[in-house]
């Protein structure tokens, strides 16, 4: 599988976002990142299931969406209904993680799991069968524009060769947070092949020359992992 790039609307002029969004996937982008964020889990409040939604209306694409929510099982059927692609639920977030993978999958949606900087890989074993995506986060959630934490470039790798060695070879590991032309081609070469990137993207005057840039760090790194085109 080649590198999907998903810009996070957080840091796009929320004041048109339809033409930022239009923007960017004119610009070759993949997907398009939703954070969401509840004022609890993370301290910062963004948006909801009406943003999905309107989003929905106007775009065909992929919409990831990362919900960084406290206890998030109340919400996802507002959000499979508003028309997202991905719902990604915070390991941190409740204590019936498997529950609310095996909810996501029953809407329709594709089911992903999220992991904080302080969290181990351990949880991994137990919902293996239910993950359709793993989302390695390589800055604390909550914010726009924070430093990568290169601390987690050894966790994607430990992440991969977990998910290899349980059989989910097909599950992909996405990273967020810090993402830019420097430090994607690590990611990649780590096993990334999912990249959110925010402020690399919609802070960038040429938002197709930004994406065509980390296009080109996304193949360095294909190219040092040695495994450009492999399946996964
Ligand atoms: C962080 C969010 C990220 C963030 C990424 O809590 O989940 O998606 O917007 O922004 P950058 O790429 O600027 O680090
Ligand atoms: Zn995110």
């Amino acid at each position: 599988m080649n590198v999907r790039i998903a810009p996070s609307i957080l840091s796009a002029d929320f004041a048109c976002l339809a033409d930022e969004v239009e923007a960017v996937l004119a610009a070759g982008v993949d997907w398009i990142h939703v954070d969401v964020m509840d004022g609890q889990f993370v301290p910062n409040l963004t948006m909801g299931p009406l943003v999905v939604a309107a989003l929905r209306r106007r775009f065909d694409c992929h919409l990831d969406v990362h919900l960084m929510v406290q206890r998030p099982e109340g919400l996802l059927a507002a959000f499979a209904e508003s028309g997202a692609s991905t719902l990604t639920v915070h390991a941190e977030a409740t204590p019936h993680v498997h529950r609310a993978l095996q909810q996501i999958r029953a809407l329709g949606v594709q089911a992903g799991l999220a992991l904080n900087p302080g969290t181990g890989l351990d949880v991994i074993d137990g919902v293996a069968d239910e993950l359709d995506l793993l989302l390695v986060m390589t800055v604390n959630p909550g914010f726009g524009g924070q430093p990568f934490l290169r601390g987690q470039l050894r966790k994607v790798q430990q992440a991969r060769a977990k998910l290899d060695a349980l059989g989910r070879h097909d599950v992909p590991i996405e990273v967020d947070g810090g993402i830019t032309t420097a430090t994607m081609p690590l990611v990649v070469a780590a096993g990334a092949r999912i990249c959110v990137a925010g402020s690399a993207v919609f802070g960038a005057v040429d938002r197709r020359a930004a994406v065509a840039a980390l296009r080109r760090a996304g193949e360095q790194g294909l190219a040092q992992a040695g495994d450009a085109g492999a399946p996964r």
